[in-house]
């Protein structure tokens, strides 16, 4: 059984990622795939710019080793990320820079999958591409299909849930994949 932390990686509180990463939990839940799932809150991670003169004056903050120790306990990560000018938000990559600063380097191993929403026509696409790059050269394993969810503004109801039963069949598929991917 592997332990799988869950999250959107936007701050925004009506975020479309926020609604897809629920959306697989509870697919995910739902499924009898015996793994344990943890839906995770970007927002409670608060951090600042990585900065080395604050990393050199008082450490490593103490949200980023809380994301770490997160991050540590999982054997899998399932992320959700927007797309900011064709790549990964600054946030994102931020939190991937500083917990990469915690030593022993804890992202060596982990397996992760990619999602992403937009509401433009690609869906974020080009956002999980670069997102690859840095969490690949620091040794997360990420799964190589990818899912992203275009026109997101319209793909949700009013209690956040796909709308589309076949977008729906579309994430459980990749999700049931990556979790027989673990056994
Ligand atoms: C600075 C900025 C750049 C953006 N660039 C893109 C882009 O390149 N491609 C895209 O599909 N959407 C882009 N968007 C729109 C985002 O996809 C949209 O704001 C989306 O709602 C963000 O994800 P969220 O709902 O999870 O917060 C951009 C938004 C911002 C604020």
């Amino acid at each position: 059984m592997a332990k799988i932390i869950m999250m959107g990686m936007s701050l925004r509180k009506d975020s479309f990622n926020k609604k897809l990463i629920h959306n697989a939990h509870r697919i995910l839940s739902d499924s009898k795939s015996g793994h344990e799932f943890e839906l995770l809150s970007f927002n409670d991670y608060p951090m600042p710019v990585y900065n080395a003169d604050i990393e050199a004056q008082s450490g490593i903050p103490d949200d980023v080793q809380k994301l770490g120790r997160k991050i540590t306990e999982a054997d899998a990560l399932i992320l959700s990320t927007p797309e900011y000018n064709g790549g990964m938000p600054g946030v994102f990559k931020n939190a991937v820079d500083w917990v990469s600063r915690i030593s022993p380097m804890l992202w060596p191993g982990k397996q992760l999958l990619l999602l992403g929403a937009s509401p433009g026509g690609l869906g974020a696409i080009r956002s999980l591409g670069h997102s690859r790059v840095p969490l690949e050269s620091i040794g997360v394993f990420v799964f190589p299909e990818m899912f992203g969810l275009s026109q997101a503004h319209q793909a949700f109801d009013e209690h956040g849930k796909l709308k589309d039963p076949a977008t729906e069949e579309r994430v459980k598929k990749l999700l049931n994949k990556f979790c027989n991917h673990l056994r």
